[in-house]
């Protein structure tokens, strides 16, 4: 277990501010969200008229009116969800190139015991809690649209995870790796290693 350190100052502050995604059926989605993984419905619209299709869409869902949801996933981030007209669109593959894979959310302990209560009460199928990185254990399931969650937790930081202390590595392993990347010279190597949180 790496010894806790300070996150490294970035300028992107602190990450995400809204995660964006699809359903059919805003209803079991809602009620997933609120009741199953305990994320509070904090805005409820629809997408002002106009900006479905026609000039006024700026790469939101090519549809008009249509439903925009947002749950608060913690820490003054939110998770938003568009609803797509049944049969509109087909299910999303979470592997393919440049789909989201999964989720994950940073939970406390006690949250995380808390979680898995929740799914157990609510039937939900879950792999885990299982190790990751050093000090992280994650539970995975998956929402009424197919897609991957994750609760990430790190048992030894309480009530205070320090996400960033969990992907601490050597120099000499962050090299290995990198030098197996086709076209990695000795210099670009070197230069990328700048900013990794090295042991
Ligand atoms: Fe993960």
């Amino acid at each position: 277990m790496p010894a806790k350190r300070q996150p490294l100052l970035n300028s992107m502050l602190r990450g995400v501010h809204h995660l964006a995604l699809c359903t059919d059926d805003m209803k079991a989605t809602t009620d997933f969200y609120v009741d199953v993984v305990g994320m509070p419905l904090v805005h409820v619209m629809k997408v002002p008229p106009g900006l479905g299709v026609g000039p006024g869409n700026r790469g939101n869902p090519p549809y008009e009116e249509i439903r925009h949801y947002f749950f608060d996933m913690g820490n003054d981030s939110l998770l938003a969800f568009f609803e797509i007209p049944k049969g509109a669109q087909p299910v999303g593959n979470r592997n393919a190139i440049g789909a989201m894979q999964h989720c994950a959310f940073v939970v406390s302990s006690r949250r995380f015991r808390e979680v898995e209560d929740r799914l157990k009460a609510h039937g939900i199928d879950y792999v885990g809690p299982i190790p990751q990185m050093p000090g992280l254990l994650g539970i995975y399931f998956y929402d009424p649209n197919g897609i991957r969650l994750e609760f990430a937790c790190q048992p030894a930081d309480g009530e205070s995870p320090n996400v960033m202390a969990c992907v601490t590595m050597t120099k000499d392993e962050a090299r290995a790796e990198l030098a197996s990347l086709p076209g990695a010279t000795t210099e670009w190597i070197e230069k990328r290693m700048a900013a990794l949180p090295t042991a």
